[in-house]
């Protein structure tokens, strides 16, 4: 049975059809890419998916189970968290303070003390400024709590939207290299969208490629890298 199985979901603003009755798999342990360019509705996506926006119709099934009426905190209960795009964190608290907003479905102090280990082991520089306001960080560093907060919702399925927007190179890098680690030891299956879509085929066992709200083109990672189609719309070459 997959983690996420997505069946016709179509996301409406008003009369604009965001998202046009896509659908798509996850399975366990996969890290599966969403590319498109802006507008494309990537966003419109996720927060569809972690119940911020409603479905107009179709149907979202976490391990076989329909959520797709689900308010979002028991979205997250069930498994999903997001890293939104923009990171959105608390500027005038502490890095720790941000992480634990993160946990605030997690009830067993043991396991927010994990989490919060683990964070801090895959993201060393975050262990080295949580005493500090999470505005003053690099936007690299603050990123790197975004995706921290995420994580401490203990989730299942991890949904990323653009970690690397706006993000020197060097720090893409090492965001990139612990998305893989994660998926890597850990086993956790992540949902990356990106508008960097080199990237995200790089790292990806699958990917969708998506247009006004519609999949155009479907494949692992390495396949749609060398797609002629995917190399001239997204790659540039
Ligand atoms: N709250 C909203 N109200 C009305 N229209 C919206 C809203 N949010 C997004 N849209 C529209 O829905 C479409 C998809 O937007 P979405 O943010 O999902 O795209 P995206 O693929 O994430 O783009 P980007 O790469 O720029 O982040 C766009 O046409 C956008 O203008
Ligand atoms: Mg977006």
């Amino acid at each position: 049975m997959p983690m996420l199985e997505v069946r016709k979901l179509s996301v409406r603003y008003g009369p604009l059809e965001a998202v046009r009755g896509i659908d798509f798999v996850v399975d366990e342990g996969q890290i599966v890419a969403l590319i498109g360019s802006n507008g494309a509705g990537k966003s419109t996506t996720l927060k569809a998916l972690m119940g911020l926006v409603p479905i107009a119709s179709g149907q979202v099934l976490m391990q076989g189970h329909e959520i797709g009426a689900e308010p979002a905190a028991s979205r997250v209960a069930l498994g999903l968290a997001l890293s939104p795009e923009g990171r959105r964190l608390f500027g005038r608290m502490t890095v720790l303070d941000n992480l634990l907003v993160g946990a605030h479905t997690v009830h067993r102090r043991a396991d927010i003390e994990q989490s919060l280990k683990e964070v801090y082991d895959l993201f060393p520089r975050v262990h080295e400024r949580r005493g500090q306001l999470a505005g003053s960080l690099s936007g690299g560093e603050q990123q790197m709590v975004a995706i921290g907060r995420a994580l401490m919702a203990r989730p299942r399925l991890l949904l990323l939207d653009e970690p690397s927007l706006g993000i020197a190179p060097k720090i893409v890098t090492e965001i990139a290299a612990a998305i893989s680690r994660l998926n890597r030891d850990v086993g956790m299956s992540i949902i990356l969208v990106e508008q960097n879509a080199r990237l995200a085929l790089k790292l990806a066992h699958h990917a969708y490629a998506l247009e006004h709200g519609e999949i155009v083109r479907t494949g692992r990672g390495d396949e749609l890298l060398a797609d002629p189609f995917v190399r001239k719309a997204y790659l540039g070459v």
